[in-house]
């Protein structure tokens, strides 16, 4: 005989619906294997005259979510609205409720997943959160529990499926980034509005709640270094073609001597690295632990059903604590205690790509700037001269060894005021 677990869902669009259809598909072998009925009892839709395209009862719409933060037959609140408000306060209000929190919203996490959190342990119930970075991957999951005996040195993870899609468009087919937007908007790969995605703010997010777990530190969205793929051009792509790299909009961490560094930009990545092989909407993570060495993650970041696999899953984990009346011993996801300190990008390799006139003398005053900031050049070159403005130009492409990025933006804004140059059109981390 199964136990029946009542869920209240808040939102219907593509994750809620995916979240549904996944129940509906794999209710009966769910129950099968742990003797859970779970049910979808109530669902948020403050729209309901408008076609879903699912066939859920009628009379499981409601448009008060007060019918579902304060009933007492509801076990699990899932929010899958989106946004920081006002799906944060409906989160706070059902577990002040006594009720379990499950979200995929990274946004409403990373702002406020440290006062959730507290007010989860507060009221003994728990907050679940899988979906929210790299959608069907259970990364978080993973961490938590098969990996808790490690302690972790880095995680990359491609974790915008959007970004990754222009990008591979871009190296593989030749795509100009404006076309490949295009083509991502018309695939469904991309909103109408892609600033979150393309401006890399989606992925600071995921970031944030990683460094959360991973290292027990607080990184703000705020605080860490984004930079998005706008300024990636094809001239960019090909160097990194030739060179052999790839380049990938990567969210990264990696603790040394008592700090935790990180950021997300797009990096040249080498071919041979596990990441620069996931292609399109894909996303993956790849994290270093000191017993279980490197591990790499892969699937669908995104998308209703793979998303909805995530919500399901911590629904079910969710479900068999209540069932065993255990959730109060459960240690919170994410943690802020680890006394580690987050300090930013720290010193990485860098690519510099910058337009120049046709002229003699330039890379000599360029690399004596660079000689006066202790930046040594490990690879120079200069392609075909080309017309721009009526001028002829040439675009001159740096490989810098290790440099505190602050060091390296001081050298350049030397560069750009000997005006010798005409333009820096792209800085890039270089992975090693
Ligand atoms: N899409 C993905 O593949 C994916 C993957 C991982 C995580 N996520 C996260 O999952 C969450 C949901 O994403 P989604 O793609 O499913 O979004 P979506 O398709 O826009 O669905 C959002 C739903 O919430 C409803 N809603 C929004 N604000 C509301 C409010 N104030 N009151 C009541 N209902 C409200 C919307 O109603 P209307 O339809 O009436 O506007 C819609 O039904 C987000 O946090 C997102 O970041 C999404």
């Amino acid at each position: 005989m199964s136990n029946k677990i009542k869920v209240g869902m808040l939102g219907i669009g593509n994750v809620g619906r995916g979240t549904y259809q996944a129940l509906e598909m794999n209710h009966d072998k769910i129950a099968e294997t742990t003797g859970l009925d779970i049910e979808i009892v109530k669902i948020l839709n403050r729209r309901p005259q408008i076609d879903r395209g699912i066939d859920i009862p009628k009379d499981k719409y409601t448009a008060d979510v007060d019918e579902i933060l304060c009933d007492p037959e509801i076990d699990i609140v899932v929010e899958l609205i989106g946004g920081i408000e006002p799906a944060t306060e409906y989160m706070a209000r059902a577990l002040s409720n006594g009720k379990s929190v499950i979200t995929a919203n990274k946004a409403a996490i990373a702002a406020n997943g440290k006062k959730l959190a507290a007010l989860a342990q507060e009221n003994h119930v728990l907050l679940r959160f899988e979906a929210a970075v790299a959608g069907g991957i259970p990364i978080l999951t993973s961490l938590t529990t098969a990996l808790l005996s490690n302690r972790f040195t880095g995680v990359h993870g491609i974790l915008n499926g959007t970004t990754n899609y222009i990008l591979t468009q871009m190296s593989e087919y030749g795509k100009s980034y404006e076309e490949a937007l295009k083509d991502a908007q018309i695939k469904g790969f991309a909103e109408a509005d892609p600033t979150a995605d393309v401006e890399g703010f989606d992925a600071a997010n995921k970031l944030s709640i990683l460094i959360s777990l991973i290292f027990g530190v607080d990184a703000s969205p705020e605080v860490i270094p984004t930079h998005g793929i706008t300024s990636v051009g094809i001239n960019d792509i090909e160097f990194a073609s030739d060179y052999g790299f790839r380049i990938k909009l990567l969210a990264s961490a990696r603790e040394k001597d008592g700090k935790v560094y990180g950021n997300v930009e797009p990096v040249l990545l080498p071919l041979s690295h596990p990441l620069a092989s996931v292609s399109n909407e894909f996303n993956a993570v790849f994290v270093s632990g000191n017993a279980v060495d490197d591990l790499m993650f892969y699937g669908r970041g995104a998308g209703p059903l793979p998303t909805g696999s995530a919500v399901l899953g911590d629904i079910i984990g969710v479900a068999r604590k209540i069932e065993k009346d255990s959730a109060y011993d459960i240690v919170p996801q994410l943690r802020y205690d680890s006394g580690l300190e987050f300090a930013g990008e720290g010193a990485n390799k860098y690519y510099i790509r910058m337009m120049v006139p046709e002229r003699t003398g330039i890379l000599g005053k360029i690399s004596t700037i660079f000689g006066e900031h202790g930046i040594s050049v490990e690879t120079v070159r200069q392609n075909s001269p080309y017309e721009c403005s009526g001028e002829t130009v040439a675009d001159l492409i740096f490989i810098v060894f290790k440099v505190e990025k602050s060091e390296l933006l001081s050298a350049l804004e030397e560069v750009r005021e000997a005006g010798v140059i005409k333009s820096i059109d792209s800085i890039m981390r270089v992975e090693e």
